[in-house]
């Protein structure tokens, strides 16, 4: 039978070895969990990095390994500390991550981080043609695997491949300044189809294709030698029932079922009622603005010193490519910044940040989710951002505000939120003066709204949108072949 290979950098869980054995963590960020969800419910095998590399795992782990592994069904691919070196951290992290969030000033352009690039991707098409037959459907994911589509191309011609970017695509005169730009678009343009989140990614991306190689396109259309390969936008959703059944879960728990994360949220609920929760949970990124939302904070406090004691800002970041320099940077910034707005506005009573630098429990996620008056997300470039997604999808009573980042690709399905430019703090802190003093009727009318539509729209529509274009893509390119 025909089946779907799921591939990308990252699986849906991430191995480690503590005291000799095997343990698997989901993974965090936006393409692992919403592919989870539309891996779980299909007959489809997943291939990616374990997270461990080669010189990680002693040999007679590896049967282990792939067996937990295999629960998830999935499949590895071997790395070598060298490999993610150059290939994760390196090419895909220190020049097409900042390059593709317009941080072109953290861009390095480096030869031999792109020559490991170009071998690992090919190690990732290798693992797909060992796998897959000719009438399997192979779904490629992420900025990390631009070059796998002609790869496989290139020894399958006739396979259908789609090919989805989590992150944006910069405009051509960004994308412009990549040394290899010509060799990423002809990587690209293997697939079958090439999907974005948003039209303006979409829009951007056929205009390199146009001007940095020349080729006919026609609407979203591109024709190359024989084949035809179409361009089009999903707006990744979410697994809105996971969520908002989760939440009302835990609107039912008794005292002892909660979490203790829980209980310490409803002390402090219950010693202050009037006391707002500010929330923001992403990966400690500099595309995030986390450290702009920590001196946003401090001016929203300076302008409305009446919150003062009124208020609290939980931030979960969570742990991320820490062997990034740019990354240990950020995390000096945020320490300080938060030690010292602490420092200097903290009473015996009150502490105006609670700053969690780790990974959370889903559990925990939703502790936080439903306990949060606001969710305050400021990127100051996002792919999506699913998160935003996540706190409408548990606010089981409707209530809640959103502030969310007009540079969020989500801020386009998401207009009944506060939009903010992260860039401008008076806005941003009228914007939290306005959701704390929001009515509860108007709270209800925005997330009635968003609520439908995130569910209409979830992670599953939005994977079967894709492969219903992938097939109607694919007969039209036999068609224009056989002509
Ligand atoms: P990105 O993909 O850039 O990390 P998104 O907001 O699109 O940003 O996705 C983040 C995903 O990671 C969300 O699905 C969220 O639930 C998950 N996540 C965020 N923080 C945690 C955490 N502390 N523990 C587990 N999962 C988390
Ligand atoms: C974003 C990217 C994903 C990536 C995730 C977590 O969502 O689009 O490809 O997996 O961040 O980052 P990491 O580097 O830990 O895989």
């Amino acid at each position: 039978m025909a089946k779907t290979i799921i591939i990308s950098n990252r699986l849906p869980v991430q191995l480690q070895i503590s005291n000799g054995d095997i343990t698997a963590v989901p993974s965090v960020g936006g393409l692992a969990t919403g592919m989870k969800s539309v891996h779980s419910g299909g007959d489809s095998l997943w291939i990616g990095w374990s997270g461990l590399t080669d010189e990680e795992i002693p040999e007679e782990l590896i049967p282990k390994i792939d067996k937990a592994l295999a629960k998830h069904g999935s499949s590895k691919v071997n790395l070598t500390e060298k490999e993610v070196d150059g290939f994760y951290y390196g090419f895909s992290n220190r020049t097409i991550w900042p390059l593709f969030h317009y941080f072109l000033e953290y861009s390095e352009f480096e030869l031999e981080s792109w020559e490991v690039y170009k071998a690992v991707n090919q190690k990732f098409a290798d693992a797909i043609l060992e796998k897959a037959d000719n009438d399997d459907t192979i779904w490629i994911h992420d900025y990390q695997l631009m070059l796998v589509p002609q790869m496989v191309r290139a020894q399958r011609p006739d396979i259908s491949i789609g090919f989805f970017l989590h992150i944006p695509f910069p405009s051509y005169e960004i994308f412009r300044t990549l040394p290899w730009r010509q060799e990423v678009l002809q990587g690209l343009l293997g697939s079958d189809l090439i999907g974005f989140h948003t039209y303006d990614y979409e829009r951007h991306f056929l205009s390199s294709v146009r001007r940095l190689l020349g080729l006919e396109v026609s609407f979203n259309d591109i024709y190359l030698d024989d084949r035809v390969i179409k361009v089009d936008s999903f707006p990744m959703g979410i697994d809105y029932k996971k969520f908002s059944d989760a939440a009302k879960e835990h609107s039912q728990r008794t005292e002892d079922e909660k979490s203790e994360l829980q209980k310490r949220l409803d002390t402090h609920k219950k010693s202050a009622p009037d006391a707002k929760f500010f929330l923001s949970i992403d990966r400690l990124d500099y595309t995030k603005g986390i450290a702009k939302r920590l001196n946003a904070f401090e001016y929203f406090l300076n302008k409305y010193p009446q919150y003062k004691e009124k208020v609290r800002l939980i931030i979960l970041a969570v742990p991320s490519r820490s062997n990034v320099p740019q990354y240990q940077l950020l995390k000096r910034e945020v320490d300080e910044l938060v030690g010292r707005i602490n420092g200097e506005l903290s009473t015996v009573s009150w502490t105006p940040i609670w700053y969690f630098y780790r990974s959370m429990p889903f559990e925990n996620l939703i502790d936080l989710y439903t306990s949060s008056d606001i969710a305050w997300l400021t990127p100051i470039r996002d792919g999506m951002n699913l998160v935003a997604k996540e706190y409408i999808a548990t606010r089981t009573d409707k209530t809640g505000v959103l502030i969310l980042s007009e540079m969020a690709g989500s801020a386009n399905e998401m207009n009944e939120s506060l939009l903010i430019n992260p860039n401008n703090f008076e806005q941003i802190a009228d914007a939290l003066n306005e959701a704390i003093n929001m009515p509860k009727e108007e709270q209800i009318a925005r997330n009635t709204l968003l609520q439908k539509r995130l569910e209409r729209y979830n992670v599953e529509k939005w994977a079967n949108d894709f492969m219903t274009s992938l097939v109607g893509q694919k007969e039209k390119d036999q068609t224009y072949k056989s002509r």
